[in-house]
């Protein structure tokens, strides 16, 4: 086990290169078993969650190689994914329960062998996180769904077949699991409600390129005709918006003025309106996302909503930069039921923050004191980062694990731009 030992008050200057989004990786990572033919990823973080999946889809029967040229700079890493054959159509349990994303084989594999058995992947900290709205989504498109020991088996023998998906309300992996299904399905599928995510976008452009037919992708309905046959691709991954935000949040907090290089502006605009509410200063250069201090932080309100809206991927870093404003902030987690495990770290470390439900106030303390802390999930263990960036002396983040999950070479992206922050040995 590892620990990150942060000694706050430096102001971060200079330049942080983003990397390819997690979250965009990891679907676009399933699309290989969609098709016979080398999948090429350009632009791939180097996380724990890529090589959780990477390993996932190796049982399965993809060869997971670094591809040739593999430009091993700062522009990620470049793999080809290459299902020739499935070997199995199971995801077991102790693949499945290290990382939930793993349900995003199950659209593929029944799409492609007409059989899926994936564990169902549980819980995890932020809240239950079910995977109904998945099974039904697949059930619309003739799949029949049996629950198992801990499974889920989903099985089309003779193929999915297009209809109408209506999600009740938005699910990003929900969306992105039928829109894989939907490529290789008898027929045309309208998916309505669809998130809006820009992952989603990039997944849809990705599935293009290997010869699906995906039209109205970043919007409400998403139109899929189905296709015989996928062939190989390759693509360049999207910049992670939230690596981003959460870079852009340090840059406010300390004081400073840091270029989140390769960030796409676009992607996170909800997450740049709240930080210039706060008294950030946004300028979009050539290479990227300029966000500099005017000096002072504002209390801000927050939702967190389903894109375009504000992400509740955010909502940790946005409490950390909140414990430290000049006011009040009230802060309300609206799409999952437990995501306030940063409160009670952040409250050692001298934040006041009260929560009533599903919102926290937050009242702006004038200086933070450095403590030792523990991560709870991912994003939580950033907000505990992040206030260890401006806290009066020493923090130290136990269980690193979690911030390895999302974000790559953090303690190096960190001391490139002046901050004091050490990974050693717990
Ligand atoms: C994705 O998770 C992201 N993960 C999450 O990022 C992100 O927080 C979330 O979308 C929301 O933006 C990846 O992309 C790998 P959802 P996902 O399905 O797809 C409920 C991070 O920090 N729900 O949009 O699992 C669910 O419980 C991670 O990088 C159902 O009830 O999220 C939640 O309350 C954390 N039934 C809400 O919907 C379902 O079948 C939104 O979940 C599916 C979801």
């Amino acid at each position: 086990m590892e620990k990150l030992v942060i000694t706050g008050g430096t102001a971060l200057h200079g330049t942080i290169p983003i990397s390819g989004a997690k979250n965009a990786a990891l679907p676009l990572m399933c699309t290989c078993l969609l098709t016979d033919e080398p999948v090429t990823l350009n632009n791939l973080p180097r996380l724990a969650d890529i090589a959780t999946l990477s390993d996932l889809l190796n049982h399965l029967g993809a060869s997971v190689t670094i591809a040739a040229g593999s430009r091993g700079t700062q522009r990620g890493r470049k793999l080809t994914f290459h299902a020739a054959e499935i070997h199995d159509t199971v995801a077991p349990y102790d693949m499945v329960r290290k990382m939930r994303a793993s349900i995003l084989v199950l659209g593929g594999l029944v799409a492609r062998e007409g059989v899926a058995t994936v564990s169902l992947p549980g819980g995890c900290a932020i809240g239950n996180r079910p995977i109904d709205l998945h099974l039904k989504a697949l059930e619309a498109l003739g799949a029949k769904i049996e629950l198992e020991h801990g499974y889920v088996r989903a099985s089309a023998p003779d193929g999915l077949k297009g209809g109408t998906v209506r999600f009740p309300f938005v699910s990003v992996g929900a969306t992105e699991n039928i829109l894989m299904a939907a490529t290789l399905a008898k027929g045309t599928t309208t998916i309505e409600n669809a998130a809006r995510e820009p992952e989603i976008a990039d997944l849809a452009k990705c599935l293009n390129s290997m010869g699906a037919k995906i039209t109205g992708a970043g919007h409400e309905t998403i139109t899929v005709e189905g296709v015989e046959k996928l062939h190989g691709t390759v693509h360049d991954v999207m910049p992670d918006r939230i690596e981003a935000g959460s870079y852009a949040i340090a840059a406010l907090m300390t004081r400073g003025n840091i270029l989140l290089e390769g960030a796409n502006a676009h992607d996170m605009q909800a997450s740049l309106d709240a930080l210039q509410e706060a008294g950030g200063i946004v300028e979009v250069e050539e290479n990227g996302v300029r966000v500099r201090s005017n000096g002072h932080v504002g209390g801000l309100n927050i939702v967190t909503q389903p894109f375009p809206g504000f992400p509740t991927d955010m909502q940790a870093q946005f409490m950390a930069l909140a414990s430290v404003a000049e006011g009040a902030s009230v802060i309300t987690e609206a799409i999952f039921e437990n995501r306030f495990m940063h409160v009670p770290e952040l409250g050692r470390m001298g934040a006041d923050i009260t929560v009533n439900g599903s919102s926290a106030t937050v009242r702006g303390t004038a200086k933070l004191v450095g403590a030792e802390v523990m991560a709870t999930d991912l994003r939580a263990s950033m907000s505990l980062v992040l206030a260890g960036l401006v806290a009066e002396g020493e923090t130290t983040v136990n269980r690193l694990y979690h911030l390895d999950r999302g974000y790559e070479r953090l303690e190096e992206k960190l001391r490139q731009v002046g901050a004091v922050v050490e990974r050693v040995p717990s």
